[in-house]
């Protein structure tokens, strides 16, 4: 089995009284594919900003690569090797989607502006943005979150955070993202802790996957054991249609 790369210790979010997650424990191996799944309002997205740092966790500890990450800040936890490809893309208006990934590059490493241009060209390649030149507001949304991934990258991650890049998205370019997601770990090798609702997608390429349920974990393991478990179809449909698993 490869080795744990993320370890979340008994994580608890509390916004004022309210506790938005409550004693969760996650492990993530390198190199997999974890597939974080819940209800609306379950805790994943904060979850996320827990784990790059937008927040600080009320209780718990979390571990990356064996260096205690709880409480850092997101720029230091990006240099450390973890970035975040957001729900809703948030771009530079005003730049060219080739000058926003370049201003990625260049705030997370050293790279001078030509090492930069290039090394933008072969993101946008690989993601397969083709208009490099537009600026945001002049593509499609698919585009848009083609952009987002390449930012992400530009910070060399070694795991990667994504939540909910289907969203929107027909049917055809959920093919061509579920495509790209896993060139993302097979080509590059980046563990993804992958947050989606759209569950053929999520359920197809995730290697396990945890169910988060109002703050807690109510089921982890491989994609086809957790669609079986009653309290994760009762989490998501309700108790009347729930089945015995
Ligand atoms: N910054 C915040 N302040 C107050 N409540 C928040 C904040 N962020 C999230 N929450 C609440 O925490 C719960 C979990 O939210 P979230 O993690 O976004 O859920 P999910 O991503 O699973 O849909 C929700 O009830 C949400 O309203
Ligand atoms: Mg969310």
């Amino acid at each position: 089995m490869s080795s744990i790369q993320l370890e979340c210790h008994d994580i608890w979010k509390k916004f004022g009284g309210f506790e938005a997650l409550r004693g969760v424990d996650m492990d993530v191996r390198k190199g997999e594919i974890l597939g974080l799944i819940g209800p609306n309002g379950a805790g994943k997205s904060t979850l996320l900003n827990l784990i790059n740092g937008v927040y600080s966790p009320t209780k718990g500890k979390i571990l990356f690569d064996s260096h205690d990450t709880t409480g850092k800040k997101p720029h230091e936890i990006c240099r450390l090797g973890i970035a975040r490809v957001f729900q809703i893309p948030r771009p530079f208006y005003e730049m060219s989607c080739m000058d926003n990934v370049i201003t990625a590059i260049v705030f997370n490493s050293d790279a001078d502006p030509i090492k930069a241009e290039k090394r933008a060209l072969e993101l946008l390649e690989f993601v397969g943005m083709r208009y490099p030149e537009r600026k945001p507001d002049e593509i499609t949304l698919q585009d848009k979150r083609r952009v987002e991934l390449a930012r992400a990258l530009a910070c060399e991650p070694k795991l990667l955070l994504v939540d909910e890049y289907m969203a929107g998205l027909n049917p055809s370019e959920i093919q061509e993202a579920v495509e790209l997601l896993k060139k993302v770990n097979r080509e590059l090798g980046i563990t993804l802790v992958w947050v989606e609702h759209v569950m053929p997608a999520i359920m197809g390429l995730a290697e396990r996957v945890v169910v988060l349920d109002h703050g807690i974990k109510i089921a982890e393991g491989k994609p086809e054991e957790v669609a079986r478990v009653k309290k994760v179809i009762e989490a998501y449909l309700g108790s009347d249609t729930a089945v015995e698993a």
